[in-house]
């Protein structure tokens, strides 16, 4: 099955933060990528603006470098030069005045203008204001900002603050790359595209739900950012906050960008606070060959922790009474993202009490090796009575899809969506903002207590509290890529 390219219009994008590691690492491949699809149209252009003192072809030999390296990078390297032929520079300093005449003299009045903020939350204020300085806003110019959103909801709200004096909220994209992952988008296509769970997608059917978000990497090059960030305000505010909220938000009534972010928002705001005795913060321990969290952030005291699982409720009619639980860290077993959706056990069973306790599962099985697998009950084949066996009804998208399906990194998606004027898998201000009213008082709580994270070795399951979280209440994890 090979996806429908449609073009976007033509465009002027400007990534400030131009030769930094976002725009090397995913920016420049993901839309090298668009453009080998036949998704860029001619004459649009792609201008890199940064502090560095290049020219525009050294910064096309930076972008060919960048392509090139990128894991998925498409094998038509022969394209490469024409991509090239749609990038620029400008050397730009976004506290001062240098560079600005020049950019703004480029860019053309009759297309779509996109300014990607790929630089820390520090300079958004001052390249907000010189961008409507040098009148470079437009009624559809759009600016991209990454997370972090802010560390706390007073800096969310001044950031937001900030961009609101010069944007309108339509003009804002906010990032969060996993709303734009293909199978994270599935999981909406999965609710509400089929009849067969949406009827049982409520604490009447479902006894809990678990979303997994487990990484085999450390914090590598990123510790002093990651010493201050840690697993709750990196992960667990941002990217499991919008896996509960698609999990747990009521159909909204179309696909479109309010109507799923009302949806979405009312998830965050049901949200009750969570319990100390229901957070678990680990920090993981050297091996014999990779050094432990707290040499990785060069900080021997460091607190900060580098594993969180949780357990939430979301108080609404749908949810009362089915706990989520959250659970994301670095140095675990293996990279493995997941949701289960654990149903109750049958009320009632017919086979007797020697037949045993089974209840279906749903398994969406986000990174790697996309897929759904539904746990069903069935009869053990063979002689011997009535016993009963659960097997799983596996569904590899690889598999099912065949080779050519095209599952596209999560940036190529977002710009795309970005050029074409689509929010839906972006963040709202006030989706942003109730993230961090739940998440403060979480921080808050432990920062008061003195918490300590609980160590864990590397490569393992977590810290043994978190295997208790759920154990306590008669539930278990999920073992991490099983
Ligand atoms: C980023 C976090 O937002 O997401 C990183 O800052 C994390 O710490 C990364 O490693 C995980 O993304 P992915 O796409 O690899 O699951």
């Amino acid at each position: 099955m090979v996806s429908r390219i449609i073009p976007v219009d033509l465009f002027d994008l400007i990534i400030f933060g131009g030769t930094g590691d976002l725009a090397r690492r995913k920016i420049l491949p993901a839309l090298f990528k668009r453009f080998c699809d036949g998704q860029i149209p001619q004459g649009s252009r792609i201008i890199g603006a940064a502090r560095s003192d290049m020219t525009m072809q050294t910064y096309q030999d930076f972008a060919k470098e960048a392509v090139l390296a990128a894991d998925d990078a498409p094998s038509h390297t022969a394209k490469v030069d024409a991509f090239l032929t749609c990038l620029d520079y400008v050397k730009i300093d976004a506290m001062g005045e240098e560079g600005w005449d020049v950019l703004s003299a480029k860019l053309d009045t009759d297309r779509v203008r996109a300014f990607y903020f790929s630089v820390g939350p520090n300079l958004f204020d001052d390249l907000a204001d010189r961008l409507h300085l040098h009148k470079m806003v437009q009624d559809d110019t759009r600016i991209v900002v990454e997370k972090p959103f802010g560390r706390d909801l007073i800096s969310a709200k001044a950031l937001n603050k900030a961009l609101s004096s010069r944007f309108d909220e339509t003009q804002v994209y906010r990032i969060d790359h996993y709303l734009g992952k293909e199978t994270v988008q599935n999981l909406m296509a999965v609710r509400f595209g089929n009849m067969l769970f949406e009827p049982l997608w409520n604490s009447q059917y479902i006894d809990h739900i678990q979303i997994t978000v487990a990484e085999e990497v450390g914090v590598g090059g990123r510790g002093a950012y990651y010493d201050k960030s840690g697993a709750m305000r990196d992960m667990v505010q941002n990217h499991l906050m919008q896996l509960l909220c698609l999990t747990a938000m009521e159909p909204p009534a179309k696909f479109d960008p309010d109507a799923v972010r009302d949806e979405k928002l009312k998830v965050i705001r049901a949200l009750e606070p969570v319990e100390p005795h229901h957070l678990v913060r680990g920090q993981y321990a050297e091996t014999a060959s990779t050094q432990g969290f707290r040499e990785d952030v060069e900080n021997p005291q460091s607190k900060t922790e580098s594993f969180v699982a949780l357990k939430c409720a979301v108080q609404n009619w749908r949810w009362a009474g089915t706990p989520f639980y959250l659970r994301t860290g670095k140095r675990l077993k293996a990279r493995d993202s997941e949701i289960i959706v654990a149903f109750k056990n049958t009320p009632h069973s017919i086979f007797g009490p020697e037949a045993g306790q089974h209840s279906n599962e749903l398994r969406i099985q986000l990174q790697p090796d996309e897929g759904i697998t539904l746990k069903v009950t069935i009869k053990e084949p063979g002689p011997g009575g009535m016993r009963l066996l659960d097997v799983p009804l596996d569904m590899s998208f690889a598999e099912a899809l065949g080779p050519d399906a095209d599952t596209p990194d999560a940036y190529e998606r977002l710009i795309m969506d970005v050029l074409r004027g689509n929010q839906t898998l972006f963040m709202r201000n006030d989706e942003v903002e109730a993230a961090w009213a739940w998440t403060d008082p979480i921080i808050q709580g432990w920062e008061a207590r003195f918490d300590v994270p609980k160590p864990y070795d590397a490569f393992s399951e977590g810290p043994i509290d978190a295997m208790l979280l759920m154990q306590r209440e008669g539930r278990e994890w999920r073992k991490i890529a099983e």
